[in-house]
């Protein structure tokens, strides 16, 4: 009798006594005392009535491989699941695993989360950082349509986001996620995308597509606490992170699978414009206004009247 059989047997029933659980997997009392008490210490909430035996109750934000996959079950995206309580970062995680499925690596942790140009991104406990590793290219996504995924990320989260927490958030270009508290912005959720591509054919080996977000992570401290929130503190409430992830999953499944059109009409929806901002391009530093994207995502920013077309690095608001 390991955790997950006892989960799926408690799940399937309203009571169950600890002999018929004891009968079922041929273990003693004292093994389905001890497999209770386990499920407890992880934070499941048991109930036990004399003559009714034991009811598990519905858990709420449990983080664990198996609320994950069982949740992803029903939604038949074919994802390999592994899920660490603490590790150093899922997208390296995600880059060391030889499997050749899709898959999802999630933690309740990193201790050496991984940002966007080499910066580190602060993981704890309370947040949701997980990678979607897509082995198997499609017709779609090509070499060159790579670009796409952060965006592609960056709307099946906030979708999901505003879907299951009712938060709003818009996105700065190309993949940040910001709250508008009305006295500025902050950053509730950051994603690293990176990739594989064979040097001869220039196919797609793998896609990674990392998110970090801070769901249930109280105030920051020091200067991050003027830049970056969660969405507890935004909605006075905590949320389910394995929820959550599955809604990202199913939304990122279905806008890889959607038209170009779909995903940019989205994406466009929640995208940040007319502040103003700096960038480097080309060894230039450039002073403008967002005003949008282009058919390939790129962002289009007004400077001194002329519109510039920039396709890869970051933006600061000034
Ligand atoms: C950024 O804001 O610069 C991007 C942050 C991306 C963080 C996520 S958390 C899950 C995944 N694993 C990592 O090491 N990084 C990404």
């Amino acid at each position: 009798m390991n955790k997950v059989d006892l989960l799926d047997l408690l799940n399937s029933q309203e009571y169950i006594s600890g002999e018929r659980i004891a009968e079922k997997f041929g273990v003693t009392r004292a093994a389905v005392w001890k497999g209770i008490a386990d499920l407890k210490k992880d934070g499941y909430v048991i109930e036990s009535k004399t003559n009714n035996g034991y009811k598990l109750i519905k858990s709420f934000d449990i983080l664990n491989g198996y609320e994950i996959k069982s949740r992803l079950k029903d939604k038949n995206l074919g994802f390999d699941v592994i899920y660490k309580k603490i590790t150093e970062s899922t997208n390296s995680d995600a880059k060391k695993n030889a499997g050749e499925n899709n898959m999802i690596i999630a933690a309740g942790e990193q201790t050496s989360g991984r940002g966007r140009y080499g910066r580190s991104f602060l993981s704890q406990n309370g947040g949701l950082y997980f990678t979607i590793k897509i082995c198997r290219s499609n017709n779609f996504y090509k070499t060159e349509d790579i670009t796409f995924y952060p965006l592609i990320m960056a709307v099946a989260a906030s979708s999901a986001i505003y879907d299951l927490c009712g938060v709003n958030l818009c996105i700065k270009w190309p993949n940040d996620l910001l709250y508008n508290t009305g006295a500025g912005y902050k950053k509730i959720a950051g994603i690293l995308t990176e990739a594989s591509v064979q040097a001869e054919n220039r196919d797609i080996s793998y896609i990674i597509a990392g998110i970090g977000i801070n769901v249930n992570t109280g105030e920051f401290d020091g200067d991050l606490k003027n830049i970056a929130s969660s969405l507890k503190i935004i909605a006075g409430t905590d949320f389910d992170r394995a929820d959550l992830l599955c809604a990202i999953a199913e939304n990122f499944m279905n806008l890889v699978d959607s038209s170009r059109e779909n995903l940019l009409e989205q994406y466009k929806k929640r995208l940040l414009t007319g502040m103003n901002i700096s960038f480097a391009q080309n060894g230039h530093e450039y002073k403008g206004t967002a005003h949008g994207i282009n058919e390939n995502g790129n962002l289009l920013a007004e400077v001194d009247g002329k519109i510039i077309t920039v396709q890869s690095g970051e933006i600061h608001f000034i």
